[in-house]
């Protein structure tokens, strides 16, 4: 990217008129956290929010810790929307309403499919539809479908729908019309760039229309540019039905969502996408107040759909057809989103009705509402269509095999690295239906060993074969103790000048606080080791640095989900007096909890511990008696440590 100069000071004043917290929080879900905001970065696939977006006074600029993206405004808008340094710099120019001095006289580089031309192709074929709409001849099919669908003209004129007359070139002459007034002065126009974008394609006696007597949905990006179009027949017996436009350098399938231009802000604010099937379907939603809605373009849905919804929403609803094609298509979606760690719901309409039919039924919304809030988790889905699926196997082999498929299909959908919980959910119900144990169903999932069972959020021994976490309340009370604390300094940004008071100690800096051996779960520990070598450096570091510190995953992912957990606290509670609790927690574990903890201070090494042990055993005491007997023997080991505790 090169900066002319004549630019660079409109560069700088769009820079400066920018707010990037708001321009970033038009497409993803940003939390204030300090003077920063966090949110789910775009840039790769995230999973926990990693991309901070800081604005300090001249210098707002965003970065994402885990895949490096990083950048100002222009940045962003370049990389967002794939524009190039000229697009982004008019983009946002135009959202603060400034003139740009350097680039009036610039002219597209590539005239007939550069971006800027396409765009100009599309915005005129858009205009044209919408024009052929009105026309008493031209659109007078496309609006008695409208009327037919009841929908409500403000709909029809916000969604910019229009109508492609049935004929075979009218769009070609209006295109020699355009290109040729354009040629004799005003913007140029290419015949080159229609083509490219399916709107005018070669015929055996000329050009034609792409799209003859249908009704035309324009499809825009997340900006309100056109891209494309959904084109529905008008015509009885014309087929397809629905004819989208090809994939073009504006314009991927596969990644776009209709009326995700119009539903982005209600996602935004209710944290809750709802997805349908039919353009139809979404209009008549957004006509009836329903906005946080969008529409795939007659694929399934894909991972960048996921994706996209996943960075401004908690929740998804994806709304299909009750017939067997509808479910065919949730069975699908619920395999796409499976790894992906947002609450997905599947919801069915009553009746057998598209919402569009549905709505303009008396009390059609209250329905659509209800039918929404009994939307069934995605997992559960899963487990009842293969309960159903078992049920149709007539023998035991059969059923075997649907078992095998099952397991294999999980497998490969990233089954073994999702949530501990929402795992234990399916593998349960799938036990409870076959009759098999879950460390055997476990067993037969292909792919890597699930890293989250040792985190510690749950109690997961049963089914997994990894280091099971002693069981007990005490334990698991004492476990949350640490993830809190571990989380409030992985958190805090002023870690090196953080104190905390213990119940027999003044202020302590962190690192003196709690030694390794007052962490009881094994990772923990490691984590507190690798936070404590950091904190004793006295330099300052992000949790990037604690990560880039260990090759061993679990302790990465414990490290980016313990940073989120405490990052997520932080954004309503004062920091040092949320460590301070946390701090507090884990000492009362410490004194009143299962058991006592080895005297505060530097923590006995490992050797140490082991030798304390054996001498006891071979003195003969039992398990308990010895626990008892070490840590009274550590306290006077430790005893003459300047920090260690005086009694
Ligand atoms: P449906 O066939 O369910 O139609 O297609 P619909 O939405 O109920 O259409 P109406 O109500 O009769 O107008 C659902 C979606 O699948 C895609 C379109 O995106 C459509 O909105 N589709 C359907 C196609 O892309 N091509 C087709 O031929 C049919
Ligand atoms: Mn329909």
């Amino acid at each position: 990217m090169t900066t002319s100069p004549r630019n660079l000071s409109d560069r700088d004043r769009v820079l400066e008129a920018t707010d990037l917290v708001a321009l970033v929080g038009e497409h993803v879900a940003l939390k204030p956290r300090g003077r920063e905001h966090l949110g789910l970065c775009p840039f790769h696939d995230d999973r926990t929010p990693s991309m901070a977006v800081v604005t300090h006074k001249g210098n707002a600029f965003y970065k994402c810790f885990s895949c490096g993206a990083a950048g100002n405004a222009i940045d962003f808008v370049m990389n967002f929307h794939k524009m190039d340094f000229i697009e982004a710099l008019k983009h946002l120019a135009g959202r603060v309403g400034m003139e740009l001095q350097g680039s009036r006289d610039q002219g597209p580089r590539d005239p007939a499919t550069s971006r800027e031309a396409l765009r100009k192709a599309m915005d005129a074929a858009n205009r044209f539809y919408r024009k052929c709409l009105a026309d008493e001849r031209l659109g007078e099919p496309a609006r008695r479908h409208i009327a037919g669908r009841e929908l409500p003209a403000e709909a029809v004129e916000a969604f910019q729908l229009g109508a492609s007359p049935d004929g075979w070139d009218h769009l070609v002459k209006h295109v020699d019309r355009l290109v040729s007034h354009a040629a004799t002065g005003g913007d140029r126009m290419h015949r080159e760039s229609f083509e490219a974008l399916g709107l005018v394609r070669p015929g055996q006696r000329g050009p034609i229309d792409g799209f003859r007597g249908r009704l035309m949905f324009p499809i825009h990006d997340e900006l309100g540019h056109t891209i494309a179009f959904g084109a529905r027949a008008l015509k009885e017996g014309d087929e397809p039905k629905y004819l989208n436009s090809p994939e073009s350098p504006l314009f991927s399938k596969s990644r776009t969502l209709y009326a995700l231009h119009q539903a982005r802000r209600a996602i935004i604010e209710s944290k809750h996408a709802i997805v349908v099937e039919g353009y139809i379907d979404a209009l008549a939603l957004h006509a009836h107040g329903i906005t946080n809605v969008v529409a795939t373009l007659g694929t399934s849905l894909t991972k960048d759909h996921a994706r996209t919804l996943q960075r401004m929403a908690e929740r998804i609803t994806l709304v299909f057809d009750p017939d067997a094609a509808g479910e065919k298509a949730a069975d699908r979606a619920v395999e796409t989103f499976l790894a992906v760690p947002i609450d997905v719901r599947i919801a069915k309409l009553p009746d057998g009705l598209d919402a569009d039919e549905l709505l303009v039924r008396e009390g059609g919304r209250a329905a659509f509402d209800a039918a929404i809030e009994s939307g069934e988790d995605a997992l559960a889905w899963m487990v009842r269509r293969f309960r159903a699926d078992l049920r149709d196997a007539a023998s035991m082999s059969g059923r075997q095999q649907r078992l095998q498929a099952l397991l294999q299909k999980l497998g490969e959908l990233g089954f073994r690295s999702i949530d501990p919980l929402r795992r234990r959910f399916v593998l349960n119900a799938l036990s409870e239906m076959v009759q098999v144990p879950v460390d055997t169903l476990l067993a037969s999932v292909p792919g890597p060993r699930p890293v989250a069972a040792a985190v510690g959020t749950a109690p997961v021994s049963q089914e997994t074969a990894a280091p099971a976490e002693p069981a007990g309340p005490r334990h698991r009370a004492r476990h949350m103790a640490e993830r809190n604390f571990l989380a409030m300094v992985l958190a805090l940004e002023d870690r090196q000048g953080a104190r905390v008071s213990l119940e027999d100690t003044g202020p302590l800096p962190l690192a003196e606080a709690f030694g390794e051996s007052h962490f009881d779960h094994p990772d923990h520990r490691t984590l507190w080791t690798l936070l404590a070598a950091r904190l004793e450096s006295g330099k300052s570091f992000h949790v990037q640095d604690v990560v880039a510190d260990t090759d061993l995953p679990t302790i990465k992912l414990l490290a980016g989900e313990l940073w989120e957990t405490g990052s997520r606290r932080l954004v309503s509670a004062d920091a040092m007096q949320s460590l301070q609790s946390a701090a507090t927690d884990l000492d009362r574990q410490l004194r009143h909890g299962a058991e006592q903890p080895p005297p505060r201070g530097k923590a006995l090494d490992q050797t140490t511990l082991v030798a304390l042990v054996e001498r006891r055993r071979r003195e003969g005491h039992r398990p308990g008696a010895i626990a008892r007997a070490v840590r009274s023997d550590a306290r006077n080991a430790t005893a003459g440590l300047p920090s260690a505790d005086n009694h």
